[in-house]
């Protein structure tokens, strides 16, 4: 077959953002909210991108793969193909992508669109691949890109559902619990909102690890307390002790505060739903801005909602735990 369509979810940090990066655990759900990556080999001796959902219209010789500046969106497409062809296959490639979602919202779409094509070509080229060595080769092209990361974004764009991940992917464990969408009875009820304000990554991960240089002992326990709440929150989460998971989240993002990776519009939404009665909010990835998630009694659900509008933000519908990177025939 000369094409191939993939599909894979993006995702939404639970617990235990940014000690990940530096050897700790953290939990991470995949949302219902997917991205498509379609491969096809093409005539010829180029690249060529179709990324309508973000304007990108590209094409560039295979040979000159990695070379010369390229936007953001386009450098996580180019570094797959030009890691897999170092390996594999040669000959002109089509790739196509398109979003359910609005890349501007923080769930991953780098990650997911990474995933989705090295797995889309793996199957072009009918290379026989583990998860684990996907996970790998994945992981590698986001240090390739941005130097730094866990991972983390790799893993749920690739497994799905509701992992325990550990930095590099040396431990990925599904959780026991079993969402709506991996067909259970019941959803995480977890609420979204989404603050307006695009968050650097990188720039807050290198932040963090500058105060973690400048002051090892605390930050090192702060991150050692991280991973106490990520542990029991895995516990709380297993039992759909939500109440508890609530006050987790409320503990983990003291400890983000700490780190100075909130900020005054993420701080709002969470007071606004803690407020409404959540019992229990934080930020959700790197902070700065992006996204924030409470958790909440199904009665509370709808005034914790219209707290997030009222304190200006955006309430993003998505289902958490969904199904990984698949082939779509
Ligand atoms: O900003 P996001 O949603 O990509 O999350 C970043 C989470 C960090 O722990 C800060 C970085 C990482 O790679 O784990």
């Amino acid at each position: 077959m000369n094409k191939i369509k993939a599909s894979t979810p993006g995702k939404l940090m639970l617990f235990g953002e940014h000690s990940v990066v530096h050897n700790h655990p953290c939990l991470v759900a995949a949302v219902d909210q997917r991205f498509l990556v379609t491969v096809e080999k093409i005539k010829g001796d180029e690249l060529v991108v179709k990324a309508p959902a973000v304007g990108i219209y590209e094409r560039k010789k295979l040979d000159e793969l990695g070379t010369r500046r390229i936007s953001k969106g386009l450098r996580f497409i180019e570094m797959t193909v030009k890691r897999f062809y170092e390996g594999h296959q040669n000959g002109g490639l089509k790739v196509v992508t398109e979003n359910h979602f609005s890349s501007k919202y923080g769930f991953g779409s780098s990650a997911a669109v990474t995933v989705g094509l090295a797995k889309a070509l793996f199957e072009l080229e009918k290379i026989k691949i583990s998860d684990k060595e996907l996970f790998d080769f994945c992981y590698q092209v986001v240090l390739d890109v941005q130097g730094v990361g866990s991972g983390f974004d790799i893993a749920a764009a690739l497994y799905g559902e509701v992992l325990c991940f550990v930095t590099g992917g040396r431990e990925i464990r599904r959780l026991r619990f079993r969402t709506k969408t991996s067909e259970s009875s019941e959803p995480l009820p977890i609420v979204v909102g989404y603050t307006g304000i695009k968050a650097d990554t990188p720039t807050l991960v290198r932040q963090v690890g500058e105060i973690k240089r400048q002051h090892p002992v605390k930050v090192n326990k702060w991150f050692r307390e991280i991973t106490e709440i990520v542990n029991l929150a895995e516990k709380k989460i297993n039992k759909g002790d939500w109440e508890e998971v609530g006050e987790l989240m409320n503990k983990n993002q003291l400890v983000l505060q700490k780190l100075q990776v909130s900020s005054v519009e993420l701080d709002r939404l969470i007071e606004a739903c803690l407020k409404a009665g959540a019992y229990g909010a934080k930020l959700s990835g790197a902070g700065g801005g992006d996204c924030m998630i409470a958790v909440t009694s199904e009665e509370k659900r709808k005034g914790v909602e219209k707290a997030i509008v009222q304190a200006g933000g955006e309430v993003l519908r998505v289902n958490l735990g969904a199904v990984g990177a698949r082939i779509e025939r």
